[in-house]
């Protein structure tokens, strides 16, 4: 019993000789230091290095540190081994450049030391890889099943990145679907899908994609969710008095065709883009114009009834006004020559006549 007490107290006092020195996470590609430095008054003969690293025999020395000697690699050289320790201080630091997936692992330094034997140092050796991401949008056509509108990826991250969303104005409209695949080196791909039904009003809405990760600072990525829809609504607004504009909305922007109803656009009328714009006002270009708003998806069609009565209802007045006048001058002349009895109620009726003509805004 009382061995046992003793055995334990010394394999207690031995774990506490190697305690673990926890260098933390290395970015892939960077330095990092291995640190090793014992304080004793004991006669130090030699420090060895040995690591233990998937793809490796356990406790593969490759670096061994003598005095006079100084540092030689064994087992293969690799030159990103670097001895920035003191010999005679005891400290048999290493710095190690450009650290790859492969270097993970254990790191132990011993020291071969008189009289008390040996006692060692080790480090854990762990990689950090910042995700590749990215952020891709779908652009769906509008309807009515729930499909993609958005991926985010954290591609190849050591250790696995977390992903997610701000949607914005498309809370409660969509929700995430989270998948991760992880690879044979160790690092982990995360994919986040917004998911939804596509509808016009998500068109152009603002959503991030915030992805953490132990390797890099946060990183947001954003974009507008698309979606492709046919024309809405088309409405035809009167610009001025000779001009008409045909509007509608449209992912892509829907093109416009002005027609009349039934024949080809007189040349004399430009459109341009959806703007009618008549260059004379006269009652022949007076009748029922038609807009079509078109896309790859859809079109829909509005009509609009131009009336003009400029210059040819001026035309008009002046012969109903001519009419009236030989009308008069013949009753007048009627009167004169006293083969019309009742003048008197006649002549004022003639004077109250039609006021001068008038311009009528076309009607739609
Ligand atoms: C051991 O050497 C390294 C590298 O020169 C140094 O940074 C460290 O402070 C040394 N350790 C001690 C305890 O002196
Ligand atoms: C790890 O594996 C993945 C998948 O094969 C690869 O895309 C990635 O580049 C690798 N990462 C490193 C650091 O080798
Ligand atoms: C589509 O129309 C809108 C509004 O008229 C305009 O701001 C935008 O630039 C147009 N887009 C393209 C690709 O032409
Ligand atoms: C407009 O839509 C109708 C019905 O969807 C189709 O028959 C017609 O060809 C379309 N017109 C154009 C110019 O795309």
């Amino acid at each position: 019993m009382k061995n046992l007490l003793f055995f334990l107290a010394v394999a207690l006092l031995w774990r506490r000789h190697e305690a673990v020195v926890q260098s933390g996470g290395v970015l892939l590609g960077s330095s990092a230091i291995l640190p090793c430095h014992i304080n004793t008054n004991d006669r130090l003969s030699q420090i060895t290095w040995q690591r233990t690293i998937k793809g490796k025999a356990p406790d593969d020395v490759f670096l061994t540190i003598q005095p006079m000697i100084g540092p030689s690699h064994s087992n293969g050289k690799d030159f990103r081994f670097e001895f920035i320790g003191n010999f005679n201080n005891k400290n048999g630091t290493l710095k190690f450049s450009d650290v790859t997936l492969n270097d993970e692992g254990s790191y132990t330094c011993i020291f071969s030391l008189f009289p008390s034997g040996k006692q060692s140092r080790n480090s854990q050796l762990v990689i950090l890889v910042p995700p590749i991401t990215n952020l891709m949008d779908y652009t769906p056509l509008e309807g009515n099943e729930e499909v993609p509108l958005a991926t985010c990826t954290a591609a190849a991250s050591k250790p696995k990145a977390d992903v997610r969303w701000i949607k914005g104005s498309l809370e409660g409209k969509v929700r995430e679907e989270l998948k991760e695949t992880q690879h044979a080196n160790g690092t982990t791909t995360t994919w986040s899908t917004l998911l939804g039904k596509p509808g016009r009003e998500m068109n152009g809405q603002l959503v991030k994609c915030v992805i953490s990760s132990e390797a890099t600072k946060e990183d947001i990525l954003e974009t507008n969710i698309l979606v492709h829809y046919s024309p809405g609504e088309v409405k035809v607004t009167e610009r001025s008095a000779d001009s008409f504009e045909c509007e509608t909305e449209a992912n892509p922007n829907a093109t416009f065709t002005w027609t009349r109803a039934g024949q080809s656009l007189p040349e004399s009328i430009k459109v341009e883009g959806g703007v009618l714009q008549f260059a004379s006002k006269t009652s022949d270009l007076s009748g029922l114009y038609q807009c079509e708003a078109g896309n790859m998806f859809g079109n829909t069609t509005s009509y609009v009834f131009v009336r003009f009565s400029s210059e040819s209802s001026v035309f008009c007045w002046v012969l109903f006004g001519l009419f009236v006048l030989s009308g008069a001058v013949g009753l007048l002349y009627l009167c004169w020559s006293g083969k019309f009895s009742d003048c008197s109620k006649r002549l004022p009726w003639w004077k109250e006549g039609p006021s001068g003509p008038g311009e009528t805004n076309p009607l739609h």
